[in-house]
């Protein structure tokens, strides 16, 4: 039997409790789910792109069937580099459904053969963003519980460093 390869794309900057609570969601769905970092330019990220790998790696572990990989270009190239026929995305609010639409519609366009999921993480996570937990604690409140520890480490420690 061949084997199911989902990708599981993202900025992830940083992590969230969301991303891997719907991660391991995918890897029910999926013999291996290949989570995917993109490299953008355009945006300035508060952890490099290194250290996004490195911080998933730490969590997941050195688990083959969870490889963690960056990317640049169209996700439909890359999930076809890896192999992926199914693309995962977390849903949280109606709010986010337009612009999943959107990639989720463009990117079957470009490859038909790519299917999108949509996966909702548990309800306490359901407001958490990588953007809010990075405001709470650039703003010196609490985000233990909605990162995990080692994440929540590197998130003061970053934000500390970044204040002086
Ligand atoms: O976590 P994010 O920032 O919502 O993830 C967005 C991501 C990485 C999934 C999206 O920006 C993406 O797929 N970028 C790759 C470029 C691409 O393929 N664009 C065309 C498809 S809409």
């Amino acid at each position: 039997m061949t084997e199911r390869v989902a990708l599981y794309p993202g900025s992830f900057d940083p992590p969230t409790n969301g991303h891997l609570d719907i991660l391991s969601r995918a890897r029910r769905l999926a013999d291996k789910v290949v989570v995917a970092i993109l490299e953008n330019d355009a945006k300035t990220p508060l952890f490099s792109v290194s250290e996004r790998i490195e911080m998933i790696r730490e969590i997941v572990g050195g688990d083959g069937s969870t490889p963690v990989r960056s990317f640049s270009g169209l996700l439909v190239d890359f999930a076809q580099e890896v192999g992926a026929t199914l693309i995962v995305r977390g849903l949280r609010a109606v709010s986010d459904y337009e612009y999943e639409l959107q990639m989720a519609l463009m990117n079957r366009r470009l490859i038909p053969s790519i299917e999108t999921v949509f996966l909702m993480a548990k309800e306490e996570y359901s407001y958490v963003s990588s953007r809010l937990v990075k405001e709470v604690a650039g703003l010196g409140g609490d985000v233990s519980g909605l990162v995990p520890e080692s994440v929540r480490r590197r998130l003061v420690a970053r934000v500390a460093s970044c204040e002086s």
